[in-house]
């Protein structure tokens, strides 16, 4: 495994294997590694030249967010990729990343702007800016995102498509802990009474799920039932738990086929999100 810090030597190592057309897949993390991402860089094929990239990228947070507390462990992630046999992590520092400032960045459109988008103005113009960025650079045939950040992973292929961008976006399943809570980074930031009540919200979406593949077909009855269960936790608030459309992220009043339930909880200062497929694919 190679450690490579600015771009310039990210592109020294890769000239040799975009020559030969070697195959090669991208996995960009913000860092903090744990299962969830070690199982993205797993889904790349055997002889993939597989780069890995470290970067807490601060576009993508909003003024009052937790940028500065966002969890750096760098040399425990550097140990994982190791032993993962990851061929290079690319941990850019941000001036290199951030080069020029033209100011000109990716819109990411009306589906950047609900849910997530809505309750983190700019997050997701800041997110579409880094994965161009680290598409161009690293020039991969695949690059692998969890499914645990849906919007995002739908925005990134929506971008993709829009701009004709001949990359292979590779969806990985949300990998749980025992009580279902979806893996993240910020789930350390959890007091021990908060994580006692984190499980609250896979346990709704599982609730929504089988209400609906029981027969129920309206969004508004499935949202509030779903509610409900949340309502059993006395400190999680809820920023928004719905059924949508899985391509559009709409929200129609009769649950679509394609439905995906998501939600978004506070547990004190800790913000989850997460979501489930009603129907496997
Ligand atoms: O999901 C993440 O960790 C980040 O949003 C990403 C895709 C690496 C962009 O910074």
């Amino acid at each position: 495994m190679k450690l490579l810090k600015t771009r310039a030597e990210l592109n020294d190592e890769l000239e040799p294997f975009w020559k030969c057309a070697a195959r090669i897949s991208l996995i960009p993390t913000m860092g903090a590694l744990h299962e969830g991402h070690m199982s993205l860089a797993r889904l790349c094929g055997p002889c993939d030249v597989r780069v890995l990239s470290i970067f807490v990228n601060p576009t993508q947070f909003g003024p009052n967010e937790d940028l500065t507390r966002y969890p750096r462990t760098l040399e425990n992630d550097i140990e994982l990729c190791e032993h993962e046999g990851i061929d290079f992590v690319f941990a850019p520092s941000v001036d290199d990343m951030y080069h020029s400032d033209s100011g000109i960045t990716v819109n990411p459109g009306a589906m950047g702007k609900v849910w997530e988008g809505a309750i983190r103005p700019g997050h997701f113009e800041g997110v579409l800016t880094i994965v161009a960025k680290l598409l161009h650079l690293v020039r991969p045939d695949a690059a692998n995102f969890g499914e645990k950040d849906f919007q995002q992973l739908t925005l990134i292929r929506a971008m993709c498509r829009s701009l004709d961008w001949p990359v292979s976006i590779v969806a990985g399943q949300t990998l749980r802990e025992s009580d279902g809570l979806a893996m993240s980074s910020r789930n350390r930031f959890l007091k021990e009474s908060e994580r006692a009540q984190a499980s609250v919200l896979y346990k709704a979406l599982l609730t929504g799920r089988d209400l609906i593949r029981s027969g129920e077909r309206d969004v508004e009855k499935v949202k509030q039932i779903m509610l409900a269960d949340v309502s059993k936790s006395a400190d999680a608030q809820v920023e928004y738990l719905t059924g949508v459309n899985s391509e559009t992220l709409v929200e129609e009043a009769i649950v679509p086929e394609n439905a995906r339930l998501i939600g978004a909880i506070r547990l004190g200062s800790v913000r989850l999100i997460d979501n489930m497929a009603v129907y496997d694919a």
